[in-house]
């Protein structure tokens, strides 16, 4: 019997829960041409929320992905933006070279065609010149509007296009995107802080061009009969109850909730109480334990490991002045430099660890308990 859970790569279909009023608004605004700018912090289901729009095929929606972690350099965004939209709108090479040559001879854009059968563009010696990173840039509209369709680029970890062309490169990419009325853009990421600098302080190069979507947990019912459902389709069975308290443990965390329940599933099909829950919240944690540690000896600052011990440690923590002597947090002006830190770091978000796991993992460390679990949706 094959484990029903899955957790690491994206998911889609069967294996996706929810996130029905998000689909649903996600599609509303793209189709009138509105950008969207879903935030989530990491493995919240960005990608998978994406994933599964591009599948269901919306009407009259085409989607090109854009996961900026594997671009290293402007050229080869600018080529993905060419060469994703062209097989977006067209199909592949053999079909693209057919309709689209009229299309790219009124640019300055040299095409190419890579050993593998993809798409490259060969910009001039030295990095592409100005009108060349015009025309890529135009590129997507062009292709759209040609075709009669609607494209959705959508561009994963976008915060990242600042790291390989500065604030210059997403300025230029906004002052062109503006002006496409056939091409609706997402762009998503994890580095939360860094997302809003880009599209909500008003010298951000995207101040204001889009909606936002705050990717949050998904709620424990319709998790928890995911959970059911799942078990009993490939032959196992677990209570309600039992699926509930595990969404419980994980805050509805997509991740870590399917984690726990892949390891609930190995360790049996047919759990029957808590202990084997235990366990498995055990061996899920086992798992992150390395890489908690690494951020744990990152942290140099002794108030920042102690603003975040003690972060993890009250279900609904309010940084006052009990809370700064409780801790021994020094003063407030100490507490608000480690907690800019922290946040800058993506380790804690309006006064929680953004990590359910890293918390739990922290109270074990430090032989913490916490009063009580708090509330999820
Ligand atoms: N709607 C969903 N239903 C069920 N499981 C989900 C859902 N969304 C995400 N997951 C689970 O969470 C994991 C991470 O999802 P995904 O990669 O889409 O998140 P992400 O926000 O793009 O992560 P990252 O920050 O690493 O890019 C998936 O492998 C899956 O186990
Ligand atoms: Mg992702």
């Amino acid at each position: 019997m094959a484990n029903p859970f899955v957790y690491g790569s994206s998911v889609t279909g069967d294996d996706f829960v929810d996130r029905d009023e998000e689909l649903a608004n996600i599609e509303r605004e793209l189709r009138s041409g509105i950008s969207v700018i879903l935030y989530s912090h990491r493995r919240m289901g960005k990608t998978s929320l994406m994933c599964e729009l591009a599948r269901r095929k919306p009407k009259g929606l085409v989607f090109a992905f854009i996961d900026l972690y594997g671009v290293t350099s402007t050229e080869r965004l600018l080529e993905q933006i060419v060469s994703k939209s062209a097989v977006a709108c067209l199909g592949g090479v053999e079909r693209f070279a057919m309709s689209a040559w009229s299309l790219f001879r009124s640019t300055r854009l040299r095409l190419a065609v890579t050993p593998e059968g993809e798409l490259a563009v060969d910009f001039v010696r030295g990095g592409p010149t100005v009108a060349e990173t015009a025309d890529a840039l135009d590129m997507p509209e062009r292709l759209a509007s040609s075709k009669g369709k609607r494209l959705v680029v959508v561009f994963d970890e976008f915060q990242e296009v600042s790291v390989l062309g500065g604030v210059s490169l997403l300025k230029t990419m906004r002052s062109r995107f503006q002006h496409h009325r056939n091409v609706s853009y997402v762009f998503s990421g994890s580095k939360v802080h860094l997302l809003r600098q880009i599209f909500e302080e008003h010298e951000g190069a995207f101040y204001k061009s889009g909606v936002s979507v705050d990717l949050g947990p998904i709620g424990v019912e319709p998790f928890s009969e995911f959970i059911v459902r799942k078990f009993r389709l490939e032959g196992g069975k677990i209570s309600k109850d039992l699926a509930r308290a595990l969404v419980q443990r994980t805050g509805g965390h997509p991740y870590y909730t399917q984690q726990l329940a892949h390891e609930l599933w190995s360790i049996s099909n047919a759990p029957s109480g808590t202990l084997e829950l235990d366990e498995a919240m055990e061996r899920a944690m086992e798992h992150q334990a390395l890489a908690y540690l690494y951020v744990w000896e990152s942290m140099k600052s002794p108030v920042q490991k102690r603003l975040l011990l003690a972060l993890a440690s009250e279900p609904e923590p309010t940084m006052g002045v009990d809370f700064i002597l409780r801790h021994r947090l020094l003063s407030r002006s100490h507490v608000q430099r480690a907690e800019g830190h922290l946040v800058e770091r993506g380790l804690i978000e309006r006064g929680h660890v953004v990590d359910p796991m890293f918390a739990a993992w922290l109270r074990r460390m430090s032989g913490l308990t916490l009063p009580s679990t708090r509330k999820n949706g």
